[in-house]
């Protein structure tokens, strides 16, 4: 399946109460090449709006960083846990989160990245959850204690490389900082990660 079907497919998608209140389904973007895929939380309201995503101010922030410490665009694909603004961007709920899965587990296989870089607690603990390594993260997922520290899937073959979730990294100058340490930590890093057969 190519992306553009699989775009169409996840746009009409109605399975959860999200879609009832967002204006629309916003898939993710990116090169279905790409090595390196950034899996956020949900579309925010401009997001909704404009149906363009990662346009508003933590989707440019991101994107900002990535191209600050030198990842090629071409080499990332970005997508949430839900792919639909959540009313008044609030947390996605966990069945959100399970009815949404159906596409991140068609966009995983269709991009196959060998690094998933986790943006916030609710992608890395639904990856945790569904790909069996919760364990290697302890018993509660404390973001700021796990942001920055890479985890090897065996299973899958990929890392997991959690980090914070922007519009928590750009509440304060120390976060700020935080998230760009574990941006330039993960540019540095990639090469090595991608030579892991
Ligand atoms: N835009 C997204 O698509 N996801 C986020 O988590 C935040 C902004």
């Amino acid at each position: 399946m190519s992306w553009t079907e699989l775009q169409a497919d996840i746009q009409k998608c109605n399975a959860c109460k999200l879609r009832a209140s967002c204006t629309q389904v916003i898939a993710g973007e990116g090169n279905t090449d790409a090595r390196v895929l950034f899996i956020s939380e949900g579309p925010d309201e401009k997001e909704d709006e404009t149906g363009t995503p990662f346009s508003g101010y933590s989707g440019k922030f991101l994107h900002g960083e990535i191209r600050r410490r030198g990842i090629p665009d071409e080499d990332t694909f970005t997508t949430n846990v839900v792919r639909c603004y959540p009313p008044d961007g609030r947390d996605p709920e966990p069945e959100e989160i399970d009815a949404c899965w159906q596409w991140t587990e068609k966009i995983l296989a269709l991009v196959k990245p060998k690094i998933i870089v986790t943006l916030g607690k609710y992608p890395l603990s639904a990856l945790a959850y569904r790909y069996g390594f919760s364990k290697k993260l302890g018993s509660q997922i404390k973001i700021t204690t796990i942001a920055g520290r890479s985890i090897w899937v065996e299973d899958k073959h990929f890392y997991v490389y959690p980090m914070y979730h922007p519009s928590f990294a750009t509440r304060s100058r120390v976060r700020r900082e935080e998230f760009a340490g574990h941006m330039r930590f993960l540019a540095t890093s990639l090469p090595g990660w991608l030579e892991r057969p």
